[in-house]
């Protein structure tokens, strides 16, 4: 097990800290990485045979959208934690497979709604969705795999299972709607952890919490891995947003930079909007205001973040929020699936993809 180092927040600029960081741990991350991957190895098969089940409709392009997207891989995160939090609560069985297609579905549907907001043309390494079959097929493939998600949750005929699924989906909708709406916004950092725990923690909290329901947990239970999903969910969006501006497309398979053409303030940003000399500022709500970098370049951004410390400021929130989830796994029985799950938050804070 792996304990990631602690940066202080408000230490001062080391351009190359993230880098170093990053290589170092991912030894360590790769052999922990095949490990857990031999822990789930069959039920992660299930679940790739599932959804291949899943994505099949009476109409053509539905089905092409959604054997495409499927096709298209991706991390499989949530339905991994998933099957961990479940297994470490003692449950084994059909009905984590068939969630936990449920929640890589419900991830999906989200993704092509995004790529469609953002206008995004790559995904996973390849043209995204919208680019080939265009906006308004691929709204329609996206409500149709959220709907494909809830009639395979329901055959769990488990009301929690839908309230859980239910409350989430909301919730990652008002986030996408409430970012709309703070686009070329110099917004808060308290706005910020609103905003992408509804897009983007919520379910992996919902993921945790599910396993847990199907392990007949504790409602205490429910509520410690619930509090390690948002907590992991909240890293991992950190991270995916000091990725945008730090990160090439070759690696990350999506556009990068692109928060910032599209208006979006991320932690990094605001840390140098609300830190930064008021020169710094007035660049980066140049950047906010015109959405692109027509008038002031990337590498001048990248400088400010850098001159700023608001980099390191943001992976040491994101370090911080690792290790909150870690600790609220101090409760849960030991077992090879909680190592597992005490390693995910190093996976995320060091991934580079
Ligand atoms: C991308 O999620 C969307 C965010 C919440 C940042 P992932 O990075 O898990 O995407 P895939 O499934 O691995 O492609
Ligand atoms: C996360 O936000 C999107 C969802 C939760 C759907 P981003 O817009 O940052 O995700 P990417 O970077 O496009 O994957
Ligand atoms: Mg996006
Ligand atoms: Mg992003």
């Amino acid at each position: 097990m792996t304990q990631p180092r602690q940066h202080s927040p408000s230490s001062k600029p080391e351009p190359d800290l993230k880098r170093e960081k990053r290589s170092d741990l991912s030894t360590l991350a790769i052999a922990t990485a095949r490990e857990v991957f031999d822990l789930l190895r069959d039920d992660l098969v299930a679940i790739e045979q599932e959804l291949g089940r899943d994505a099949a409709s009476g109409v053509s392009t539905i089905t092409e959208i959604a054997e495409y997207l499927r096709e298209g891989g991706g991390k499989r995160i949530r339905p991994s934690l998933l099957l961990l939090a479940a297994h470490m609560l003692g449950y084994s069985g059909p009905s984590s497979i068939r969630l936990g297609a449920v929640v890589e579905m419900v991830h999906t549907a989200t993704l092509v709604h995004d790529d469609i907001i953002d206008g995004a043309d790559t995904r996973r390494g390849r043209p995204s969705a919208n680019t080939t079959w265009g906006n308004e097929k691929c709204v329609l493939a996206g409500d149709w795999l959220y709907m494909q998600a809830f009639r395979v949750a329901l055959e769990e005929k488990n009301l929690r299972v839908l309230d859980l699924l239910i409350g989430l989906t909301q919730q990652m909708v008002e986030g996408e709607l409430l970012q709309i709406q703070k686009l070329g916004k110099a917004v808060s950092e308290a706005e910020y952890y609103d905003l992408i725990f509804r897009k983007t923690a919520c379910l992996f909290s919902v993921s945790m919490q599910l396993g847990a329901v199907l392990a007949g947990a504790t409602e205490a239970q429910i509520l410690s891995v619930g509090a390690y999903g948002r907590t992991v969910g909240l890293a991992f969006q950190i991270v995916d947003d000091v990725l945008d501006l730090t990160a090439t497309e070759e690696v990350l398979g999506k556009p990068v930079a692109s928060d910032l053409r599209e208006g979006k303030a991320t932690l990094a940003v605001i840390h140098s909007l609300d830190h930064g000399t008021a020169a710094d500022r007035q660049i980066i709500q140049r950047v906010l205001d015109d959405r692109s970098f027509e008038n002031v370049s990337r590498q001048q951004i990248q400088e400010i973040l850098m001159r700023n410390g608001s980099v390191t400021y943001a992976m040491g929130v994101a370090e911080r929020y690792a290790e909150q989830s870690r600790r609220a796994l101090k409760p849960m029985p030991e077992s090879d699936f909680k190592r597992a799950l005490l390693w995910v938050p190093d996976f995320v804070v060091a991934r580079d993809k």
